[in-house]
Protein backbone atom coordinates (compact mmCIF):
# COMPACT_ATOMS: atom_id res chain seq x y z
CA UNK A 1 0.00 0.00 0.00
CA UNK A 2 1.40 3.20 -1.06
CA UNK A 3 1.97 5.41 1.70
CA UNK A 4 1.36 9.33 0.85
CA UNK A 5 3.89 11.92 3.02
CA UNK A 6 1.64 14.18 5.20
CA UNK A 7 2.55 17.83 5.41
CA UNK A 8 4.58 18.17 8.43
CA UNK A 9 4.63 22.08 8.89
CA UNK A 10 2.66 23.93 11.75
CA UNK A 11 2.86 20.83 14.55
CA UNK A 12 -0.02 20.62 16.55
CA UNK A 13 1.23 20.89 20.28
CA UNK A 14 -1.47 19.03 22.95
CA UNK A 15 -0.63 19.44 26.52
CA UNK A 16 -2.57 16.95 28.63
CA UNK A 17 -2.44 18.13 32.16
CA UNK A 18 -4.23 14.75 33.37
CA UNK A 19 -5.28 15.24 36.93
CA UNK A 20 -3.08 17.97 37.78
CA UNK A 21 -2.48 21.94 38.69
CA UNK A 22 -4.59 24.54 40.52
CA UNK A 23 -5.94 27.78 39.92
CA UNK A 24 -2.41 29.45 40.51
CA UNK A 25 -1.15 27.46 37.66
CA UNK A 26 -4.30 28.02 35.52
CA UNK A 27 -3.67 31.72 35.88
CA UNK A 28 -0.05 31.92 35.76
CA UNK A 29 0.61 29.55 32.65
CA UNK A 30 -2.70 30.78 30.49
CA UNK A 31 -1.18 34.74 31.62
CA UNK A 32 2.46 33.65 30.47
CA UNK A 33 1.57 31.63 27.59
CA UNK A 34 -0.61 34.23 25.87
CA UNK A 35 2.22 36.49 26.20
CA UNK A 36 4.66 34.48 23.73
CA UNK A 37 4.80 34.40 20.61
CA UNK A 38 5.86 30.98 20.46
CA UNK A 39 3.13 29.59 23.10
CA UNK A 40 0.49 32.10 21.74
CA UNK A 41 -0.59 30.07 18.76
CA UNK A 42 -3.50 28.06 17.46
CA UNK A 43 -1.72 25.15 16.88
CA UNK A 44 -1.04 24.78 20.87
CA UNK A 45 -4.05 22.93 23.25
CA UNK A 46 -4.31 23.00 26.79
CA UNK A 47 -6.35 19.99 28.10
CA UNK A 48 -6.39 21.37 31.19
CA UNK A 49 -8.48 19.66 34.40
CA UNK A 50 -12.32 19.89 33.21
CA UNK A 51 -12.75 21.82 36.47
CA UNK A 52 -11.03 25.13 35.68
CA UNK A 53 -11.88 25.20 31.60
CA UNK A 54 -14.84 28.00 32.32
CA UNK A 55 -12.51 29.56 34.16
CA UNK A 56 -9.62 29.11 31.45
CA UNK A 57 -12.28 29.96 28.29
CA UNK A 58 -12.62 33.41 30.63
CA UNK A 59 -8.42 33.92 30.85
CA UNK A 60 -8.43 33.11 27.03
CA UNK A 61 -10.98 35.64 25.95
CA UNK A 62 -9.26 38.44 28.39
CA UNK A 63 -5.89 37.98 26.52
CA UNK A 64 -7.21 37.41 23.45
CA UNK A 65 -5.27 34.18 23.25
CA UNK A 66 -5.12 32.27 20.23
CA UNK A 67 -4.42 29.03 21.90
CA UNK A 68 -7.45 26.92 22.39
CA UNK A 69 -8.72 24.38 24.95
CA UNK A 70 -9.69 20.28 25.66
CA UNK A 71 -11.42 18.25 27.57
CA UNK A 72 -9.80 15.03 28.48
CA UNK A 73 -12.72 13.19 28.75
CA UNK A 74 -16.67 13.88 27.89
CA UNK A 75 -19.24 11.92 28.95
CA UNK A 76 -21.12 8.87 27.37
CA UNK A 77 -24.13 10.90 27.71
CA UNK A 78 -25.22 13.58 25.59
CA UNK A 79 -28.79 14.56 26.45
CA UNK A 80 -28.24 16.36 29.75
CA UNK A 81 -30.04 14.39 32.66
CA UNK A 82 -29.66 12.51 35.89
CA UNK A 83 -26.43 11.66 35.29
CA UNK A 84 -24.49 12.64 38.66
CA UNK A 85 -20.82 13.61 37.82
CA UNK A 86 -21.22 13.67 34.37
CA UNK A 87 -20.09 16.37 31.89
CA UNK A 88 -22.08 16.34 28.44
CA UNK A 89 -19.92 16.86 25.20
CA UNK A 90 -23.32 19.58 24.96
CA UNK A 91 -21.83 21.56 27.60
CA UNK A 92 -17.75 21.01 26.76
CA UNK A 93 -19.53 22.75 23.14
CA UNK A 94 -20.99 25.45 25.32
CA UNK A 95 -17.74 26.90 26.37
CA UNK A 96 -17.11 26.72 22.33
CA UNK A 97 -14.44 24.01 23.34
CA UNK A 98 -13.68 22.47 20.00
CA UNK A 99 -11.70 18.97 20.90
CA UNK A 100 -11.71 15.96 23.37
CA UNK A 101 -9.40 13.95 24.13
CA UNK A 102 -11.21 10.03 24.03
CA UNK A 103 -10.17 6.89 24.57
CA UNK A 104 -6.83 7.77 26.91
CA UNK A 105 -5.27 4.57 27.70
CA UNK A 106 -5.31 5.82 31.20
CA UNK A 107 -9.39 6.44 30.86
CA UNK A 108 -9.08 2.92 28.83
CA UNK A 109 -7.65 1.55 32.46
CA UNK A 110 -11.10 3.11 34.02
CA UNK A 111 -13.36 0.75 32.03
CA UNK A 112 -13.33 2.90 28.84
CA UNK A 113 -13.85 0.08 26.38
CA UNK A 114 -14.98 -0.19 22.95
CA UNK A 115 -18.47 0.74 23.42
CA UNK A 116 -18.07 3.59 25.10
CA UNK A 117 -15.63 5.04 23.79
CA UNK A 118 -17.23 4.96 20.51
CA UNK A 119 -20.18 6.62 22.46
CA UNK A 120 -18.00 9.31 23.38
CA UNK A 121 -16.38 10.05 20.15
CA UNK A 122 -19.89 10.01 18.58
CA UNK A 123 -20.94 12.47 20.99
CA UNK A 124 -18.15 14.55 20.33
CA UNK A 125 -19.03 14.53 16.68
CA UNK A 126 -22.46 15.14 16.92
CA UNK A 127 -21.25 18.39 18.65
CA UNK A 128 -18.69 19.59 16.33
CA UNK A 129 -15.91 18.55 18.63
CA UNK A 130 -12.72 17.01 17.22
CA UNK A 131 -12.11 13.66 18.96
CA UNK A 132 -8.59 13.26 19.53
CA UNK A 133 -8.67 9.61 19.47
CA UNK A 134 -5.95 7.80 21.89
CA UNK A 135 -4.95 4.63 20.63
CA UNK A 136 -1.40 2.49 21.99
CA UNK A 137 -0.42 -1.33 22.31
CA UNK A 138 0.83 -2.39 26.08
CA UNK A 139 4.43 -3.75 26.75
CA UNK A 140 3.17 -7.09 26.55
CA UNK A 141 1.98 -6.47 22.90
CA UNK A 142 4.67 -5.01 21.58
CA UNK A 143 6.85 -7.66 22.70
CA UNK A 144 4.71 -10.50 21.00
CA UNK A 145 4.65 -7.77 17.98
CA UNK A 146 1.17 -8.09 17.97
CA UNK A 147 0.49 -4.05 17.99
CA UNK A 148 -0.25 -4.32 14.46
CA UNK A 149 -3.15 -6.11 15.12
CA UNK A 150 -4.23 -4.30 18.28
CA UNK A 151 -3.98 -0.83 16.45
CA UNK A 152 -5.76 -1.88 13.39
CA UNK A 153 -8.58 -2.99 15.81
CA UNK A 154 -8.89 0.40 17.55
CA UNK A 155 -8.55 2.19 14.38
CA UNK A 156 -11.71 -0.19 12.88
CA UNK A 157 -13.90 1.41 15.49
CA UNK A 158 -13.68 4.79 13.74
CA UNK A 159 -15.87 2.84 10.28
CA UNK A 160 -18.66 1.38 12.78
CA UNK A 161 -19.23 5.27 13.83
CA UNK A 162 -23.23 5.80 14.19
CA UNK A 163 -22.53 9.86 12.99
CA UNK A 164 -20.29 10.97 10.17
CA UNK A 165 -16.90 11.40 11.05
CA UNK A 166 -15.55 14.74 9.43
CA UNK A 167 -12.25 15.82 11.27
CA UNK A 168 -10.45 13.63 13.81
CA UNK A 169 -6.84 13.36 15.74
CA UNK A 170 -5.59 9.91 15.70
CA UNK A 171 -3.11 9.91 18.75
CA UNK A 172 -0.39 6.87 19.06
CA UNK A 173 0.03 6.71 22.69
CA UNK A 174 2.16 3.23 23.20
CA UNK A 175 1.08 2.56 27.09
CA UNK A 176 4.65 1.50 27.96
CA UNK A 177 5.66 5.05 26.56
CA UNK A 178 3.32 7.33 28.99
CA UNK A 179 5.35 8.21 31.71
CA UNK A 180 8.05 6.55 31.70
CA UNK A 181 11.06 8.18 30.01
CA UNK A 182 11.02 5.58 27.18
CA UNK A 183 10.19 6.07 23.30
CA UNK A 184 10.08 3.75 20.53
CA UNK A 185 12.42 4.27 18.13
CA UNK A 186 12.10 6.64 15.10
CA UNK A 187 11.62 3.09 12.70
CA UNK A 188 9.25 2.03 15.13
CA UNK A 189 7.50 5.46 15.15
CA UNK A 190 7.46 5.68 11.04
CA UNK A 191 5.97 1.50 10.54
CA UNK A 192 3.11 2.69 13.31
CA UNK A 193 2.92 6.10 11.27
CA UNK A 194 2.79 4.45 7.80
CA UNK A 195 -0.17 1.62 9.49
CA UNK A 196 -2.03 4.51 10.42
CA UNK A 197 -1.56 7.12 7.70
CA UNK A 198 -2.53 4.00 4.87
CA UNK A 199 -5.70 3.12 7.19
CA UNK A 200 -6.80 6.50 6.84
CA UNK A 201 -6.04 6.82 3.30
CA UNK A 202 -8.04 3.23 2.78
CA UNK A 203 -11.20 3.46 5.18
CA UNK A 204 -11.04 7.51 5.82
CA UNK A 205 -11.22 8.90 2.68
CA UNK A 206 -13.60 12.12 2.91
CA UNK A 207 -12.18 12.73 6.77
CA UNK A 208 -10.14 15.48 7.55
CA UNK A 209 -7.71 13.31 9.99
CA UNK A 210 -4.11 13.90 11.42
CA UNK A 211 -1.78 11.69 13.38
CA UNK A 212 0.21 12.27 16.21
CA UNK A 213 2.17 10.79 18.52
CA UNK A 214 2.30 11.09 22.49
CA UNK A 215 4.56 9.36 25.31
CA UNK A 216 7.94 11.01 27.13
CA UNK A 217 7.81 13.72 24.86
CA UNK A 218 10.43 16.20 26.46
CA UNK A 219 12.79 18.64 25.30
CA UNK A 220 15.34 15.98 24.62
CA UNK A 221 13.60 13.80 22.29
CA UNK A 222 11.64 16.43 20.85
CA UNK A 223 14.25 17.90 17.96
CA UNK A 224 15.04 14.27 16.73
CA UNK A 225 11.63 13.20 16.83
CA UNK A 226 10.35 15.97 15.07
CA UNK A 227 13.36 15.81 12.22
CA UNK A 228 12.93 12.44 11.61
CA UNK A 229 8.82 11.95 11.90
CA UNK A 230 5.73 12.62 9.50
CA UNK A 231 3.41 12.52 12.84
CA UNK A 232 1.13 16.14 12.70
CA UNK A 233 2.01 16.88 16.21
CA UNK A 234 2.40 15.76 19.65
CA UNK A 235 0.64 15.03 22.57
CA UNK A 236 2.81 15.88 25.95
CA UNK A 237 1.72 14.80 29.46
CA UNK A 238 4.35 15.25 32.07
CA UNK A 239 6.77 17.80 30.15
CA UNK A 240 3.72 20.35 29.81
CA UNK A 241 3.17 20.89 33.26
CA UNK A 242 7.02 22.44 33.57
CA UNK A 243 6.81 26.08 31.85
CA UNK A 244 10.42 25.61 30.82
CA UNK A 245 9.94 22.13 29.54
CA UNK A 246 6.78 22.90 27.37
CA UNK A 247 7.68 26.33 25.84
CA UNK A 248 11.23 24.68 24.77
CA UNK A 249 9.10 22.55 23.10
CA UNK A 250 7.33 24.98 21.66
CA UNK A 251 9.91 26.63 20.56
CA UNK A 252 11.19 23.47 18.46
CA UNK A 253 7.67 23.05 17.08
CA UNK A 254 6.73 26.17 16.05
CA UNK A 255 7.36 27.96 12.96
P1 LIG B 1 3.73 11.72 29.09
O1 LIG B 1 2.16 11.49 28.91
O2 LIG B 1 4.18 12.78 28.13
O3 LIG B 1 3.90 12.10 30.54
O4 LIG B 1 4.38 10.39 28.79
C1 LIG B 1 1.58 11.53 27.62
C2 LIG B 1 0.11 11.21 27.72
O5 LIG B 1 -0.28 10.36 28.52
O6 LIG B 1 -0.70 11.83 26.99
Amino acid sequence: MQTIKKNSNNKLIIANWKMNGDINKINHDLKLYASLAKTNSSNILYAIPMIYLAHASYLLSKYHANYQLVTQDISIYNDLGAHTGEISAIMVANLNIKYSIIGHSERRAFQDHDTIVMQKITNAIINNITPIYCIGESLDIRQNCAQNELLLAQLQLLTQMPAKITNIIIAYEPIWAIGTGKIPTIMQLSDIFNLINNFCCQYLTDVKYKIIYGGSVNPHNIQELSTHLTFDGFLIGGASLKNDEFINICQTLII
